[in-house]
């Protein structure tokens, strides 16, 4: 198992879905000039590779050698702004946003091997100058020397309350009532799980986010970099 490379600065944001994370760590890694490490996206495509060679979510032997030879490529776009994503030659960026897919790595995020699977492909993220990693465990797991770890946080009424405004236009018939029970149930699978459950690092920062800006919640967070001598 490869260990966090100490030589490469980390902030570790960790957080329940629709507290932030996602938008705070792409601008912190723009402002930063740093990588970013989406690691729900790694869950995300091991799930879809799942379903793409109709391997069910409870066959953890295949789920794990699936996890550990995902091929795949996060490639630059030629705006030089988003990331497209490329499963197995497939171009996958907006199909692994998908709800549906969402649920499935929340399922298979709860198998040990199936994380033990991604841990070094996600260590392997940490290249100079340095990098911003998103996701659950990234301060008590992935990246436990990280610099700084921040744990984001918001009512599950807010959360729900954000995610349906983002997809409202996408998808018309689209209820808050049902993404609320859907957040509530993915935060119970990951805060309950018994391998790297989604908790605050005793080290964090936290950061309730329900009533501030995104703005807001980014300048708090280069103020904590800034006092670590970050940036
Ligand atoms: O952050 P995102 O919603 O893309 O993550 C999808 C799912 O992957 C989460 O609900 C969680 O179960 C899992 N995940 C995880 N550990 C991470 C990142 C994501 O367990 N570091």
């Amino acid at each position: 198992m490869s260990i966090q490379n100490k030589q490469i600065a980390v902030i570790a944001v960790d957080g329940p879905s629709g507290s932030g994370k996602g938008t705070i760590c792409q601008l912190l890694a723009k402002e930063l000039g740093w990588h970013l490490l989406d690691s729900g996206a790694l869950y995300r495509l091991t799930a879809l590779a799942a379903r793409h060679h109709g391997v069910e979510l409870d066959d953890v032997e295949a789920l794990e050698v699936m996890a550990e030879h995902l091929d795949v490529q996060f490639k630059a776009s030629d705006s030089g702004k988003a990331v497209q994503i490329i499963l197995e030659g497939e171009e996958v960026t907006h199909a692994i946003r998908n709800e549906r897919v969402g649920e499935d790595a929340s399922v298979i995020a709860a198998l040990g091997p199936v994380r033990r699977a991604l841990l070094n492909r996600q260590r392997d993220f940490a290249q100079a100058p340095g990098l911003v990693a998103d996701g659950r465990d990234m301060g008590t797991v992935v990246f436990p020397s990280a610099e700084l770890k921040v744990y984001l946080d918001a009512s599950a009424e807010e959360r729900a309350r954000r995610r349906y405004k983002q997809l409202i236009s996408k998808e018309p018939g689209a209820s808050l009532d049902d993404i609320l029970n859907d957040i509530k149930a993915r935060d119970a699978r990951d805060m309950n799980r018994a391998i790297a459950p989604l908790k605050p690092a005793p080290d964090a920062v936290r950061l309730d986010t329900t009533q501030m800006t995104i703005d807001e919640v980014l300048q708090a967070v280069l103020d904590e970099a800034r006092h670590r001598g970050l940036r």
